[in-house]
């Protein structure tokens, strides 16, 4: 590829590891571009977690970086896997997943919110979260005309999806220190060239739950305007203080709605990739006329563990839910102690705090000399924004609470001797 014009810089701190690809031509520039990745020289960057990542690896630093944990999740869903593999679960599974997980999936929107769904015809299982929200994506816009609202700081890959698709991304600013949206904000920028509302919650990267009143408008907002309405709530089951609202729950929403999770945040099975999605026939049909073509099927022995897990007694989702908020304490106060201003997430894996007491003015300068200075990984809350709106999280970084109590506190006693 020596030769044809567009650097794409593959090595993760090399510069020097360059493929130059200008003249390929295709959709794979522009989905780059939307996730922010194309330099101002046109090099291609990897991901600020695959950096992140990286660097970790290389200095031994702390990875609170990428939200994933490190401890296995309940023994009875990793057994159920292994006894799925043992009894022949090795083959393609239905299209729509196998019935039991959309039974499951329908039982649990129905026990924890309420949500009557038919499991036949309601509920779709696809490749994690990641795949539902590429695939509703790609079915629900088409083209320039069409626009996404999301909150921003947003999750990478709903910009880079919106670019892919062809449409436009048009974001409502979430803002230090809680990180609920203005409404005037939200409602001038709804209109009707909104196809889609796309709202996160729990929130990742600021860890806020929005309040009724956001529920509330974005309902007003998408029947006004005549948009769908798709949730991101791979989080559900990690708010800490009450319990968590579906926006399908809001009178009106149900009809334009699609609910989509994932069990990898749950069980602790990120690797797993077992997502799914909620609603009307009509929109599952038409998410799944796109599904089936970008991965048909996946994680067969999977979905019945997680058909167990979803069964799982109340007491297993309190207990996640407070595990992890014990956790956000933990890091919250060594955060503090060593010099950070925090925001207190209500719910998801992270915590932001604001390096500016410690003098960073760059977010991404801070966590890429972070390891070396404390040996611990963070992300700046820049890598969640679009250009324009940079400024606004500047100094903001988002730290990872998923990991075991042994790893937060070396991590906190670590930012504590540096800072
Ligand atoms: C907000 C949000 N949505 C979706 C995902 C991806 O979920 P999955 O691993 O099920 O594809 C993540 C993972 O970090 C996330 O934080």
């Amino acid at each position: 590829m020596t030769g044809m014009g567009l650097d794409y810089a593959t090595g993760l701190s090399a510069p020097c590891t360059v493929i130059r690809m200008r003249a390929i031509p295709g959709a794979w520039h522009r989905t780059a571009a939307g996730a922010g990745l194309v330099g101002p020289d046109g090099t291609i960057s990897p991901t600020i977690f695959a950096e992140m990542s990286a660097l970790a690896a290389d200095t031994g630093a702390i990875n609170l970086g990428q939200g994933f944990p490190d401890e296995d999740g309940p023994a009875a869903v990793l057994d159920a896997a292994r006894a799925a593999i043992a009894a022949g679960a090795n083959q393609y599974p239905p299209g729509r997943g196998i019935p039991d997980l959309l039974l499951a999936v329908a039982e649990h929107q129905h026990r924890f919110y309420g949500l009557a769904l038919d499991p036949g015809r309601e509920v779709l299982i696809t490749a994690g979260a990641t795949e539902a929200l590429a695939a509703t994506l790609l079915a629900l816009i088409d083209g320039p005309d069409d626009e996404v609202v999301v909150f921003e700081p947003h999750y990478d890959s709903y910009a880079a999806v919106v670019a892919l698709a062809g449409a436009r991304l048009r974001t409502v600013p979430l803002r230090w220190p809680d990180f609920q949206p203005d409404l005037d904000e939200l409602r001038s920028t709804v209109t009707d060239r909104t196809r889609v509302i796309l709202v996160n919650d729990p929130h990742n990267p600021t860890g806020a739950v929005f309040g009724q009143e956001v529920r509330d408008e974005v309902v007003r907002l998408a029947e006004r305007h005549d948009a769908v309405i798709v949730t991101d709530e791979v989080y559900e089951h990690l708010v800490f203080d009450g319990a968590h609202v579906p926006i399908a729950t809001v009178p009106g929403a149900s009809e334009r709605t699609l609910t989509i999770s994932s069990a990898g945040k749950t069980f602790s099975t990120t690797g797993w990739k077992i997502g799914w999605v909620s609603g009307p026939a009509a929109l599952v049909d038409a998410v799944l006329a796109v599904k089936q073509f970008l991965t048909y099927v996946n994680g067969s022995p999977f979905q019945p563990a997680i058909a167990a897990g979803l069964r799982l007694p109340d007491e297993f989702f309190t207990g996640i839910a407070s595990t992890l908020r014990d956790k956000r304490d933990l890091l919250g106060a060594g955060l503090r102690a060593a010099g950070f201003a925090v925001s207190t997430p209500r719910g998801s894996y992270f915590t932001v705090a604001d390096a500016a007491p410690l003098g960073a003015t760059d977010a991404a300068a801070f966590c890429r000399e972070l390891p070396r200075r404390a040996g611990v990984v963070a992300i700046p809350l820049t890598a969640f924004a679009t250009p324009e709106r940079r400024a606004g999280y500047a100094t903001l970084v988002r730290f990872a609470a998923c990991k075991r109590v042994a790893v937060l506190e070396d991590a906190a006693a670590r930012l504590a001797a540096a800072g």
